[in-house]
């Protein structure tokens, strides 16, 4: 289905019950969009005169000895460049084995078709090593205990300090092609931000009004959110307290990385509350910026930056033209220059994106490895992540395929670096 077609009638509906659940909800909602849009300008200016800067970078090795003011400000931007996870040598190796699989298995599926690049590949032995190597389970760890319960009580099933595997796939990106297939947008969850009644508790401040309270590392309603209600292929089912990457080559700002919008706190409160609102401008002229050309409409049943695909709902993919606040266009910010064995990662809500042009002369490699806790909705889906590894077929969050044990070199749990790494994909720590 094409992105423009319209979203189902019934959206309206949840529209005007969203807007009933909250006390006020016209009065309250109108004051925190003209808030936030204020807020906007000031911090999207600053981020188009730092740039990259912006993005915070720490050493592997002083993760445990940041201060207060650095966490903070790593966790108000959502994203980190962490350097020397793994040795750089580690990280050329496992990329060369890659080369090495692709070479040995030239029926890999994989886009664009007459230059492959990315892969639709999960349990080659660079991938099962990288995900069960101890510092990249370290760094898991520290980015998962940047989430918090509200009064600091533990929850049953819940612990943040035991990482688990979500197995995702790799791309070796070439230089000088064109990639347009990742626009800014957000992952893990779609319509379900509004619709399911336990995502919906992660912006409650939000759409209450106090939206200065929103705290996107609450744990109350990631743990059990429905991120994916209609089972859509690609739409991740676990809870990734972070989105990451691990780098396999150098890759700089211009050579086909990754690009965020570096506000979370700010970026959630805008995109959940632009569903109530419409502007009573052109969206092509520049008055649309002005809070007071925009007014509350609860008729429409759109959520702007949502569309139906593969029969559930695709986005948030926020443009310039359905988000104007966001500034799009100077606010995407590519991330640093990285090394081979840095690693990248962005919190689950950040926009994001992957820069359209390479024009460096080397490979950028990188392999998708995001931060996952232990929760009981995470562990269920390892326990099925495991039987499909340990049949070489692919996990059971992505589009199907052929399973890849017709391939030569493919991973077994032999592979798996470190009783850490066993635990995170669902064995016994130790070998029977
Ligand atoms: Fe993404």
């Amino acid at each position: 289905m094409s992105e423009a077609a319209p979203l189902p009638a019934r959206f309206a509906d949840l529209k005007q019950e969203i807007a009933a659940s909250y006390p006020d909800f016209k009065q309250r909602a109108t004051q925190a969009w003209g808030d936030i849009i204020t807020q906007l300008r000031n911090v999207n200016a600053e981020i188009a005169n730092a740039g990259s800067e912006y993005i915070p970078q720490v050493n592997f090795e002083d993760l445990d000895k940041l201060s207060r003011e650095e966490i903070e400000r790593i966790k108000r931007r959502g994203s980190v460049v962490i350097k020397d996870v793994v040795p750089d040598a580690e990280a050329i190796q496992w990329k060369d084995a890659l080369e090495d699989f692709i070479k040995s298995n030239p029926d890999v599926e994989g886009v664009p078709l007459d230059n492959k690049q990315f892969f639709q590949l999960y349990w080659t032995k660079s991938q099962v090593a990288a995900r069960s190597h101890p510092n990249v389970l370290a760094a898991s760890v520290w980015l998962n205990n940047l989430y918090h319960t509200k009064e600091g009580q533990t929850i049953d099933g819940v612990d943040l300090s035991t990482p688990l595997t979500y197995a995702d796939r790799f791309r070796i990106r070439r230089p000088g092609v064109q990639w347009n297939v990742h626009p800014p947008h957000i992952d893990g969850g779609s319509i379900e931000r509004w619709e399911d009644p336990i995502f919906r508790l992660c912006f409650s401040n939000v759409l209450s009004g106090n939206w200065r309270q929103h705290d996107p590392y609450e744990l109350e309603g990631r743990l059990n959110a429905q991120s994916s209600r209609y089972g859509r292929p690609n739409q991740s089912t676990v809870f990734r307290t972070f989105q990451g990457w691990l780098a396999m080559s150098e890759t700089a700002p211009t050579q086909g990385t990754l690009r965020v919008y570096p506000a979370v706190f700010l970026s959630n409160a805008y995109i959940i509350l632009r569903p109530f609102f419409r502007p009573t401008v052109s969206v092509h002229s520049p008055d649309v910026l002005d809070a007071k050309n925009w007014e509350f409409d609860l008729s429409s049943s759109e959520f702007p930056g949502i569309y139906p695909r593969d029969g559930g709902f695709a986005g948030p993919h926020p443009t310039p033209t359905l988000h104007p606040h966001l500034e799009l266009e100077k606010t995407m910010t590519s991330v640093p220059k990285v090394n081979p064995g840095d690693a990248v990662f962005w919190h689950c809500d950040v926009v994001h994106s992957v820069e359209q042009e390479h024009t460096g002369s080397g490979d950028s490699a990188v392999m998708y490895i995001p931060a996952v806790p232990l929760t009981p909705q995470n562990q269920s889906y390892v326990e099925r992540q495991k039987e499909s590894f340990l049949n070489s077929e692919r996990p059971p969050d992505f589009p199907k395929g052929p399973a890849e044990d017709q391939f030569i070199g493919v991973a077994g749990a032999d592979d798996i670096l470190a009783p850490l790494g066993r635990r995170a994909m669902g064995f016994p720590m130790t070998v029977a």
